[in-house]
Parts: C-alpha cells; sequence; structure tokens
C-alpha cells in the first residue's frame, strides 16, 4: 500500500462523508478504509464492504468488532461487479462515497488481484448509485502485473464517460499508485 495516497484518500473522505451517511468500500481487504469510513459516518450511519476473499472479511470484521463499529456495517462476500445484486435496492442513489483500494490483499494470496473486466463495470454501477455530489475514490497500483493495464482502462473510462475527476500520482515512477477521484455532478 502506498501510504501517502491513502492519507489522501482519507484526508479527502473526511471533507465529503458526514454522520448518518452510507458508504461502500469496494475491497475491503484488511479493512482499514472500512474502518475509516465507520468512524466518518458515525452510529447513525451505514457502511457495505465487499471483497470476494473470505480471510479478507474474516480480518475486516475482526478489526471492526475490536472498535466496537461492526454494527454499522455489512460485509458481502461477492465481486463487487455486483453491486447491483448484493446491496438493498433503497440504497441506489443515496451512497456518499465509494471506496477502491485496488490490487492484491497485502500479506495475502498475491494472485487474487482486482482485474479491469470486473473493476471497470463495479465503477460504472458505483458511481450510478452515488448520490449528487457523491464521490469514488479509486487507488491503483500499476507496479503489479496487470496492474498498469487496469490503471489504464480506468483512464480511459473516465474520459469516455466524461466525469469530473483529479488524477493525482504518487511519485515520478512509471509504476507509481495513482488515485482518481472522482465527483458526481
Ligand atoms: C489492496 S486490497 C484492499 C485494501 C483495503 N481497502 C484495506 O484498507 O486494507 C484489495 C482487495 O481487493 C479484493 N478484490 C479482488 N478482486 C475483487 C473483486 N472483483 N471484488 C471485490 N474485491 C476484490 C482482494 O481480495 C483484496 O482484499
Amino acid at each position: 500500500m502506498n501510504v501517502s495516497l491513502v492519507q489522501e484518500v482519507h484526508r479527502r473522505l473526511a471533507d465529503v462523508i458526514e454522520a448518518g451517511d452510507l458508504c461502500l468500500d469496494a475491497t475491503a481487504g484488511n479493512g482499514l478504509d472500512t474502518l475509516f469510513l465507520t468512524q466518518l459516518v458515525e452510529e447513525s450511519g451505514t457502511v457495505h464492504a465487499m471483497d470476494v476473499q473470505e480471510d479478507a472479511l474474516r480480518i475486516t470484521a475482526d478489526l471492526l468488532a475490536l472498535n466496537e463499529v461492526q454494527l454499522r456495517v455489512t460485509t458481502h462476500l461477492s465481486c463487487h461487479s455486483k453491486i447491483e445484486t448484493v446491496l438493498p435496492p433503497s440504497a441506489k442513489g443515496r451512497i456518499r462515497a465509494v471506496t477502491f483500494n485496488l490490487g492484491y490483499l497485502p500479506k495475502g494470496d498475491k494472485s487474487i488481484t482486482t482485474s479491469e473486466e470486473t473493476t471497470l463495470p463495479a465503477i460504472r454501477i458505483a458511481y450510478e448509485w452515488l448520490v449528487r455530489r457523491g464521490v469514488l475514490s479509486i487507488l491503483c497500483y500499476r507496479g503489479h502485473p496487470g496492474g498498469k493495464r487496469e490503471e489504464e482502462e480506468i483512464r480511459k473510462l473516465i474520459q469516455e464517460q466524461g466525469w469530473k475527476n483529479e488524477t493525482i500520482v504518487g511519485n515520478d515512477s512509471e509504476e507509481s499508485p495513482v488515485l482518481h477521484w472522482i465527483e458526481k455532478d
């Protein structure tokens, strides 16, 4: 994980999310982003968290329980391209923020990574399900096989859709992580 871009994501999320909001972590992983979202939405808010790995959801659940915020979260063992079938229909058009922290589970199985075949549909649906002025945070890692192509395809999608986007690159290296921060009109 690139700490400074993760910090940048959290700084931006803190500016946007309010108590009582509804949020989605599309890649729960070790649960750090999910936990951060629960702290911003406070007791009156709700967070959904998705991951394809049982291990990731177990680690996330443990972290949430340790911080006594588990009642604010529903976890889903599912690919994030299935948002429409997994989240309650009442969430459509009400989500304040969706976080994607792409790639593989740190300290986990590096062969299980996100990939553009499912990331792109997931991003399209996530944008649709945002409330007006809601945000999509997409943190891309270009240093692992497929990561560079995935980031390029995301860039193309953002251009094609004409979404309002800021791109922040971690450092000068071609393999640097990239953050796409998208705000819905
Ligand atoms: C970089 S980690 C996420 C880090 C996490 N947000 C955190 O704060 O610890 C990426 C996660 O994406 C998950 N993932 C891979 N493909 C996925 C998919 N199609 N749908 C949902 N999650 C997926 C992996 O299992 C992994 O846990």
